[in-house]
């Protein structure tokens, strides 16, 4: 087996659209993500997408950002802004864990703090699972982890969640209740399963543990990366603070400008089906592995620019790319939540008051708005549990920064 690198951004472009390469990245973290759509290949996964995309419709995300994502979010910050302060990333996956939560088809019943942290404690380890390929932990321990957290998330979450939404769904075949009124979300998808594919109860199990990791573990990293790439950016000026969080639309540039430099996967792996031969003399042979760098070709220079190293949201990029480039994928694993949390792409008849920004941009424009500054006293801490260059804790505090 032979093993190729690149950080190419043409060669990782093609790579990721080649139907002859399979998902490698996460052949490590099997017991979360076994038979999961990330980790589907062909015929399997071309089915499971098709049927799961049916709750990722940009009609959706709208009604979502606009109407009940606000609530959540408020819920969610006002005992923090009582007290004066927050942890970015405890705030990040406290917000997420809803929204996956609500994406995935996982009640909470009681709605409780309690709850709330239950689910999340489980939701860390199960991404812990994961990206265990980068851990720097010892594999079997986190294994063994993720094992008794799926059994605790199976009794304690994901059997009363099931259990509504198949009683649901028996009134709904009884003509007693619309499509409408049911739950829109990857569990009833799942229940209904309109395509007949198959599908066992570990499956199911396992796919909406990986739903609710995928979404929260990226969006409350990307959020505290662009909150410290503006912090850094503005140096104390009150001026260009002052622009971004009066320019909503300029303040989603400096989230994509953030999400090109710290992209949630660094990386992609996938591994060869058969021969396949890619740019730059990359000849691969039956199950050779290909380990593209995302994070190094999201700084591609002849895309990017001369200075694509450094936070800049006045960047311009050529029309045919994105600002984040390939930090939400591309191809056959396109990330589901791209425009759920990096929003639309404005253009020249976007209407700011009517836009969808995503849900990175809100939480940054909620912290602004709420005049959150890095806590001078209490400086924030990377992340040293991975090989992922993510924040362990980034503490703020609330108030005019003097
Ligand atoms: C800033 C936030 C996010 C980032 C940077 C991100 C990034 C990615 C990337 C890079 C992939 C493709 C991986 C590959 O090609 O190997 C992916 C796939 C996926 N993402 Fe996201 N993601 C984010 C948020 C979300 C959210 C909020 C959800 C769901 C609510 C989500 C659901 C998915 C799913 C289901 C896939 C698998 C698609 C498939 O395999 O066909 N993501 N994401």
């Amino acid at each position: 087996m032979n093993k190729f690198e690149t950080s190419s951004y043409k060669t990782i472009k093609s790579a990721l659209v080649n139907r002859n390469l399979k998902q490698a990245l996460y052949d490590e973290g099997k017991v979360i993500m076994d038979g999961v759509l990330l980790t589907l290949h062909g015929e399997e996964h071309r089915k499971r997408r098709k049927l799961e995309h049916r709750v990722f419709q940009r009609d959706f995300f709208k009604y979502y950002e606009q109407e009940l994502f606000p609530k959540t979010l408020n819920e969610t910050i006002n005992p923090f802004l009582k007290k004066g302060g927050l942890d970015l990333l405890d705030f990040g996956y406290r917000i997420t864990i809803n929204l996956t939560a609500d994406f995935a088809g996982i009640d909470r019943v009681k709605k409780t703090p309690e709850e709330t942290e239950d689910l999340l404690s489980l939701v860390k380890t199960f991404s812990q699972g994961a990206t265990l390929v980068h851990s720097k932990r010892p594999h079997e321990e986190v294994n063994q982890e993720v094992k008794k957290a799926l059994e605790k998330f199976e009794s304690k979450f994901l059997i009363p969640s099931k259990k509504r939404r198949e009683i649901l769904i028996e009134k709904y075949k009884n003509d007693e209740i619309k499509k409408e009124q049911l739950p829109r979300d990857v569990l009833t998808i799942l229940l209904l399963n309109e395509d007949k594919i198959e599908l066992s109860d570990e499956i199911i199990k396992r796919e909406i543990a990986f739903y609710l990791q995928a979404g929260s573990h990226s969006t409350a990293n990307s959020m505290t990366h662009a909150l410290h790439e503006i912090y850094t950016w503005c140096d104390g000026s009150h001026k260009k603070m002052k622009k971004i969080k009066n320019n909503p639309l300029f303040l989603q540039r400096c989230v994509h400008e953030s999400m090109r430099l710290h992209p949630a996967s660094p990386v992609a792996w996938r591994r060869s089906e058969c021969p396949v031969n890619l740019e730059e003399n990359i000849n691969m042979e039956k199950n050779d592995l290909i380990i593209m760098d995302l994070h190094e070709a999201n700084q591609d220079k002849s895309i990017f620019g001369s200075d694509s190293n450094i936070f800049n949201p006045n960047r311009v990029v050529p029309k045919n790319q994105f600002l984040w480039g390939l930090t939400f994928g591309i191809g056959l694993h396109m990330c589901f939540g791209r425009d759920l949390d990096g929003g639309v792409i404005p253009d020249e008849k976007t209407d700011p008051n009517n836009h969808q920004y995503g849900i990175v941009a809100l939480l940054v424009q909620k912290i602004l708005d709420e005049d959150g500054y890095p806590d001078d006293e209490n400086k924030p801490k990377a992340d040293l549990n991975t090989e992922r260059s993510n924040w362990a804790f980034y503490p703020i505090i609330f108030g005019e920064k003097k």
